[in-house]
């Protein structure tokens, strides 16, 4: 056994945390800002860029105080430790997770600089026009042909730093499904457009089946020996990549010790330096490297990563909370929530503990989410007046990019405004109509940053990568393997041999043979 392997429950804290919760669980806490004047003191984390402001939490000093012992009980230090010095954390997969030294400027391995230099010099070369394409024009598109982490990251950041970009129009084409990847080769020309082919593995079956698919295409104009100026690929697996007709040259390396969805660090985010630059990826970098050595080095208390996952299994484990929200007021983030989903939910989706044994507690919390205001729109009365609790977390900007401050104003103090409201609910206590009456009692966690920089960016995305690891450990299990993806594709291998061969007598289920039987119909 690398990490720790406590049962949660087992832990004096997790006892003592019960009882609390049965204290606390149908106390109305909206006064307590009243009766309490240095809770929002106390409940604040101030650290660079970001002001963070859980206060308005179903929280007393106890409950902190029980959080930070069950911390301690379940050896969380060690396990930050085991992971940043590289040991194999990962022991279902017998592998290390060093996404952090990726980003670590104090320490970096030869192979990451090496490649974080190529990725450099590439992406420079596509930027001011040097890399030409087969016709000697220059590259005006760029499409990443990849899935998951191999998609997710890269999309999510070059669309939160869409105000950073250059000229270059950048494409994801992730699904498999053929009529998405038709409409993005629609407006391309084959000539100036660029492919990076992104797969870890080099055998997930959408990626392959993608590349080929627009290999295809471009065949239709240009010729064999042009593939290898306009493809390039980014993996580990050097010889599938060799195989698919990529030139060695031309392939981006990653290493076995960065998990997928902890990918958009390495080679994975080729992408992005093309569409902001290597100096604003590095940038990137850094922010998530500064938010490295704060989870690392700080005292928990004053944590912003072990803070946020430590109020979120108060509410997952206790008051048994199923989802938790995440809003951006940005639209620029719009795409964080679905990046969110893979971190979180591929990580911590797990139901047997780290000693193999079935878990009898909640795991894995449901994130979803969208951007404010739109979300205020849409199902924020779920928030307000429904019958779940959902702890949210508030992400907004003191300052805009593009100025319109008065906009501004109005989307931050809709943020401000809807953090109180959920806390607070009804101002008016006499109301008489209940349709109209608030509960409040919400809890919401405060997320302020000073502007949406590369390097801020970097920052927040590392805390909730460390939020997710810090939760993995006290549930007690494997956050790094993924096995509950396997299943589904093996199975859709045995499909699509059905549907190519007419022959449903290998498969299992009567339900799943009439599906196939009515989609050939067609
Ligand atoms: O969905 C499972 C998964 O393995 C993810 O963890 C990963 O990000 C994605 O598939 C893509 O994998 P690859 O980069 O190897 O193509």
């Amino acid at each position: 056994m690398i990490l720790p392997a406590i049962n949660p429950t087992t832990t004096e804290a997790w006892s003592a945390l019960d009882a609390h919760f049965k204290e606390l669980k149908a106390q109305k806490m909206q006064q307590i800002f009243s009766e309490d004047s240095t809770r929002t003191e106390r409940f604040k984390i101030e650290w660079e860029d970001f002001y963070i402001d859980y206060s308005k939490n179903r929280i007393t000093d106890k409950t902190v105080s029980l959080l930070l012992k069950l911390a301690e009980e379940v050896k969380l230090s060690e396990a930050i430790q085991k992971q940043f010095e590289g040991a194999k954390i990962n022991e279902t997969e017998d592998r290390a997770v060093l996404h952090t030294a990726l980003r670590d400027f104090d320490n970096m391995k030869p192979e990451v600089k090496t490649t974080l230099n190529k990725m450099e010099a590439f992406s420079d070369a596509i930027i001011n026009g040097d890399f030409k394409g087969y016709s000697g024009k220059t590259i005006t598109d760029v499409v990443n042909i990849g899935i998951g982490g191999s998609h997710l990251g890269p999309e999510m950041v070059t669309d939160a730093l869409q105000y950073y970009r250059n000229h270059l129009n950048i494409h994801y084409v992730a699904n498999i499904d053929g009529d998405a990847v038709a409409e993005t080769l629609q407006s391309l020309n084959p000539e100036t457009t660029l492919f990076i082919v992104v797969s870890k593995s080099f055998t997930t079956q959408e990626t392959l089946a993608n590349a080929n698919l627009v290999r295809d295409w471009f065949l239709k104009t240009a010729n064999q020996n042009d593939v290898q100026k306009h493809f390039v690929a980014v993996t580990v697996n050097i010889d599938g990549a060799k195989k698919f007709g990529i030139s060695e040259k031309n392939i981006f390396p990653m290493q076995d010790w960065v998990g997928g969805r902890f990918s958009m660090w390495s080679a994975v985010g080729l992408s992005i330096c093309c569409a902001v630059g290597f100096g604003n990826f590095k940038a990137m970098l850094k922010g998530a490297f500064q938010a490295d050595k704060h989870f690392k080095n700080e005292t928990f208390k004053d944590n912003i990563p072990v803070i946020l996952a430590l109020l979120s299994v108060w509410y997952n484990n206790f008051f048994k909370c199923e989802s938790e929200a995440v809003i951006a007021y940005s639209q620029y983030l719009q795409k964080l929530v679905p990046y969110l989903q893979q971190a979180v939910m591929e990580s911590n989706g797990k139901s047997v503990d780290r000693n193999g044994k079935k878990i009898n507690y909640e795991t894995g919390t449901i994130v979803w989410g969208s951007v404010g205001t739109n979300a205020q729109h849409a199902f924020f009365q779920l928030l307000h007046q429904g019958t779940k609790l959902i702890p949210t977390d508030f992400i907004g900007f003191k300052e805009s990019l593009h100025g319109n401050t008065e906009n501004h104003n109005i989307l931050m103090a809709n943020y401000f405004a809807q953090t109180e409201s959920l806390w607070e609910g009804t101002h008016d206590k006499n109301i008489k109509n209940c349709f109209k009456f608030f509960e409040g009692n919400k809890p919401t966690n405060s997320i302020l940053i000073n502007k949406l920089t590369p390097k801020n960016l970097g920052s927040l995305v590392a805390f909730y990568e460390h939020k997710l690891f810090v939760q993995g450990i006290i549930w007690n299990i494997f956050s790094y393997d993924q096995w509950g993806v396997e299943l589904g594709k093996i199975v859709a291998k045995n499909t699509l041999k059905a549907i190519q061969t007419n022959d449903l007598s290998n498969v299992k289920n009567h339900s799943t043979t009439g599906l196939i039987s009515a989609f050939k119909q067609n």
